[in-house]
């Protein structure tokens, strides 16, 4: 294997499952997935929001105060390990909305969904933090408009800053995905287009995903034994 010097780690639900936020398809005995007791097309693609915003905003309100409970777990502690000691160009990418990655002391890091804790202002496009809920119709904090949505990336949106992404792939000597399905797109393509530049990919995951047969190798167990397991292996402690 070439010499490691750059990582690029994309992480999915199930880096935050041991934290108690709910994964999206289940798997892994985590519990029924978010999509097993709401429907994507009615809070989480624009359509939804468009046809009934209060349901969508009562749903990302719920799942804010959920996620702001939830601490980091181990996994997210080890990848900040990493973040801090690596010496070589690292970027976690995330699919992940909460904000667990930054609270364990990740810095190197891209949230290619949006985040629970921004919401975006549909008349002035400002992006504001904010943690209290939505479904009052603050005023945006930019232009004074009650016109405030969660700054999550819906299905059929685009996701954030895919052309940083694909640079730091083209740079890289390895892609480790972690905790994540391979059911949505763009990210779920991100292991071939790495194969495709010849970059050796690992998958941790609890279970064989929908993008196993891509990788160069698969460990299966959960993130919180696998993670630090990899950073310690790789940081050679
Ligand atoms: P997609 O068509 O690529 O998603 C396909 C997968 O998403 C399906 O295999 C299924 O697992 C899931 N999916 C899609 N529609 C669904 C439905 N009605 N019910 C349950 N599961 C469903 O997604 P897309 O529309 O091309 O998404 C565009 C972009 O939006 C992608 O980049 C995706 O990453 C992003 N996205 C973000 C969120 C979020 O909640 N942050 C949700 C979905 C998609
Ligand atoms: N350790 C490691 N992996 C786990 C654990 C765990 N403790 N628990 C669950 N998993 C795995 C599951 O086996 C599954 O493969 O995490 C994955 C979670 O998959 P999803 O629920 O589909 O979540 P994710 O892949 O992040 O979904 C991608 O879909 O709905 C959209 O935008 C949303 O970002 C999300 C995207």
């Amino acid at each position: 294997m070439t010499e490691l010097r750059n990582i690029v780690v994309l992480t999915g639900a199930g880096v935050s499952a041991e934290s108690g936020i709910d994964t999206f398809r289940g798997g892994g005995g985590q519990g029924m997935g978010i999509w097993e007791k709401h429907r994507v097309e009615d809070v989480a693609t624009p359509e939804a929001f468009a046809r009934d915003p209060d349901l969508v905003l009562r749903f990302y309100d719920m799942r804010r105060a959920a996620i702001q409970e939830k601490q980091p777990n181990h996994a997210h502690a080890a990848l900040a390990k990493l973040d801090a000691q690596w010496p070589g160009e690292l970027l976690i990418v995330t699919q992940n909305v909460d904000d667990l990655h930054e609270r364990a002391g990740a810095r190197r890091l891209l949230h290619m969904h949006g985040e629970h804790l921004n919401a975006w202002c549909t008349t002035c496009d400002a992006r504001s933090r904010w943690t209290a809920p939505l479904i009052h119709r603050p005023p945006c904090p930019a232009c004074g408009d009650a016109a405030l949505r969660p700054d999550v990336v819906w299905f059929g949106e685009m996701p954030y800053e895919m052309e940083r992404i694909y640079a730091a792939l083209r740079q890289a000597d390895l892609f480790v995905s972690i905790g994540t399905s391979g059911a949505v797109y763009p990210a779920a393509g991100f292991v071939r287009d790495a194969g495709a530049l010849g970059v050796s990919t690992l998958e941790l995951n609890l279970e064989r995903s929908q993008g196993s047969q891509w990788f160069t190798e698969t460990r299966l167990g959960a993130a919180t034994a696998l993670v630090p397991a990899w950073v310690d292996q790789v940081l050679g402690l």
